[in-house]
């Protein structure tokens, strides 16, 4: 069940906001009354996404940009600006991911993955900050478990969203003062998603073991992180910020990291 914020007259920008839980939190917010705009590298993604927040009854708007393009995105994001008004919330989720050992993968594949996690966060934040209402705007980053707990195959993608995470508290400290709040979801494993299929639970054998490995015994929706999405973007998380906060039904503390390694060893990417 989705909480309840009014977010009528805001403006939510959604970088990598096309698919997976990305989309399930531009469509939480479009739902809610607020304008999106969406930004993918693939435009006919974009097209189908900005529909389906249009459907909503949503004002939206959406371009193909990958954000390891600065110039474009910088340029984008002033035009959704212009069109749906100020930025009041950026959720900044677009990331890459597959299963690599350190040693097989090319320097490219670990640069690919860290360009577009934690480069393009950067590149993210610095191309809204001119358009974010100041004070009162929210920047949520989406991170993941692997950047505080290593996981085997993993060492791109959790050395990327290690950095996201320290830049997430870095500007909480710079913005604050601004009056921007700024905070990370660390999502566990979502069901629904081409990641979680791809990359947890390739097989049933696999699903139920990593099953067993979170405290709540369920995997979780894209549903669960919009809950969170929406409260952090709100008011009434006005005091919280520097945040990264997991949504994983304590699966970090558990960790589902040995079926994903069991997943990786399986040749599995
Ligand atoms: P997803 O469905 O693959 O969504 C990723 C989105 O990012 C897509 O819309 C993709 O669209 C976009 N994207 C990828 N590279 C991009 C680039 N270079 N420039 C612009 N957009 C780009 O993934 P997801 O599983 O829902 O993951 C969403 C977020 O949650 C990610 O930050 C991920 O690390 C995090 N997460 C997911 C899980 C999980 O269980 N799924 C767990 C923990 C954390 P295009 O292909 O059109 O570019
Ligand atoms: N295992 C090892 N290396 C891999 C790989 C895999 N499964 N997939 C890609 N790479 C390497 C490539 O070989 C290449 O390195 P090389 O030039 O030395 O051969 C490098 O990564 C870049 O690959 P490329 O396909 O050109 O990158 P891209 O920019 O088109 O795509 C990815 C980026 C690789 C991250 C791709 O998986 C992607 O687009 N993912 C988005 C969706 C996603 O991962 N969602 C889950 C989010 S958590």
């Amino acid at each position: 069940m989705m909480i309840k914020v009014d977010y009528a007259g805001k403006h939510v920008f959604v970088a990598g906001g096309t698919s997976g839980i990305n989309l399930a939190l531009a469509e939480a917010f479009a739902s809610s009354g607020a304008s999106v705009s969406v930004v993918s590298r693939d435009g006919e993604r974009v097209q189908r996404a900005v529909e389906r927040l249009r459907a909503l009854g949503a004002k939206a708007a959406g371009a193909a940009v990958d954000v390891r393009d600065p110039v474009t995105l910088t340029e984008t994001v002033g035009g959704f600006s212009a069109q749906l008004g100020l930025i009041d919330v950026v959720v900044s989720g677009a990331a890459g991911n597959f299963l690599c050992p350190a040693e097989r993968l090319s320097p490219n594949g670990f640069r690919t993955v860290v360009d577009i996690d934690l480069n393009g966060s950067f590149n993210v934040m610095h191309a809204a900050f001119e358009h974010l209402r100041k004070p009162g705007a929210s920047l949520i980053h989406i991170t993941a478990p692997q950047s505080s707990v290593p996981m085997r195959y993993q060492v791109h993608c959790a050395a990327a969203k290690a950095g996201v995470d320290q830049m997430t508290r870095v500007l909480a400290l710079e913005w604050g003062p601004l009056g921007i709040r700024v905070n990370a979801i660390s999502p566990g494993p979502i069901d629904e998603t081409e990641g979680f299929a791809r990359l947890i639970a390739p097989d049933e054998k696999t699903r139920s073991r990593a099953q067993g490995h979170v405290p709540l015994r369920r995997f979780g929706r894209t549903e669960d992180i919009a809950n969170l999405a929406l409260f952090l973007g709100s008011d009434h998380a006005g005091y919280v910020s520097g945040a990264v906060i997991p949504c994983d039904g304590g699966g970090a503390l558990e960790s589902v990291k040995p079926a994903i390694e069991a997943a990786g060893s399986k040749g599995n990417q």
